[in-house]
């Protein structure tokens, strides 16, 4: 897809971080925007300052690992717009626990946000980008897809799982020489608030002041270090239009990271032992 104006996005987790940098980078590009997310003020508050700019924007309240909810949504893009040009599957959460003991809930509520909402959002979007003739569609995976570092059990399954969906995808449309095509966006750090807002989400917690006060010490390191070293949002949104344009799959905020992943396979061929763990450990 080369020309936005005018053409319709779908962003999910649109009202804070790398969503609203997507929407804010589409909207510079003439685009449409329909805005789902679960926080109501900040989504609210995000349309108004779109549609006082001028852009016309949507928002509604969503659930990505609700699939009726996606549902709903596309039935708002095309009564509002009539087309769905490109989807953005974003909205996400993690919380830094060791893989054992990590309470049941937080498996299943990480996997149904992080991997169930893409692959609801494939379900549901797709049909009406091949029927439309035209379409793309991109899903927030993370570095943690391609490489699974320690004390990020679920997070790190879910997005793994979303590479894999991407990558399948891709492989399948072109098969099927369909019109619509696909991507996967692997971000290095970020500077977002998504530690602050993962602990806010997590099943059975009160939630935190809106300091984060309540949040564990491991999220709270890992949002100071997002805040102090995190890349722009916004950069990354011109980022993920650049790859939609050029038609390319992987896109990578820091693409010096990738190393991490070669070292990974490197190891597995050499001697069949796990990166970034003590040799000792592994006998
Ligand atoms: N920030 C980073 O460093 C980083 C790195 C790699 C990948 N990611 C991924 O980027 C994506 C966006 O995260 P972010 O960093 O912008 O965080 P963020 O918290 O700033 O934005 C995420 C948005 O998703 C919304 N959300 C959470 N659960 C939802 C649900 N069930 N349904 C709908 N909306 C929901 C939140 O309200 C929030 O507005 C996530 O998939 C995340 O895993 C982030």
């Amino acid at each position: 897809m080369d020309n936005f104006k005018g053409k319709v996005a779908v962003i999910t987790g649109g009202a804070s971080g790398i969503g609203l940098g997507m929407a804010r980078a589409f909207a510079g590009a003439g685009m449409k925007l329909v805005l789902a997310d679960l926080d109501d003020a900040a989504r609210d508050a995000v349309v108004a300052e779109f549609r006082s700019a001028n852009v016309e924007a949507v928002g509604m309240r969503c659930d990505v690992s609700a699939h009726d909810q996606l549902k709903a949504l596309a039935e708002l893009s095309m009564q509002k717009f009539g087309g769905v040009h490109v989807l953005c599957n974003n909205a996400g959460v993690g919380i830094p626990t060791a893989t054992h003991p990590m309470k049941l809930a937080d498996w299943k509520w990480i996997i149904d946000v992080d991997l169930y909402g893409p692959i609801y959002g494939i379900d549901v979007f797709l049909p009406i980008m091949e029927a439309q003739g035209e379409g793309h569609i991109s899903s927030t995976s993370s570095m943690a897809g391609l490489f699974a570092s320690g004390f990020m059990g679920a997070y790190n399954v879910a997005k793994h799982g979303v590479v894999a969906l991407m990558a399948t995808l891709a492989r399948d449309l072109a098969a099927r020489k369909s019109a619509v095509t696909a991507s996967v966006l692997c971000p290095g750090p970020i500077n977002t608030n998504i530690s602050r807002h993962s602990v806010s989400y997590r099943p059975g917690r009160e939630k935190p002041a809106a300091d984060g006060a309540n949040a564990g010490q491991a999220a709270k390191g890992i949002q100071k270090m997002l805040e102090e070293q995190g890349m722009h949002p916004v950069e990354v949104g011109r980022l993920v239009l650049e790859a939609i344009q050029s038609g390319r799959f992987w896109i990578f905020t820091h693409p010096e990271m990738a190393k991490i992943v070669t070292k990974q396979v490197a190891a597995m061929v050499a001697d069949g032992s796990l990166s970034g763990m003590p040799r000792d450990r592994q006998r």
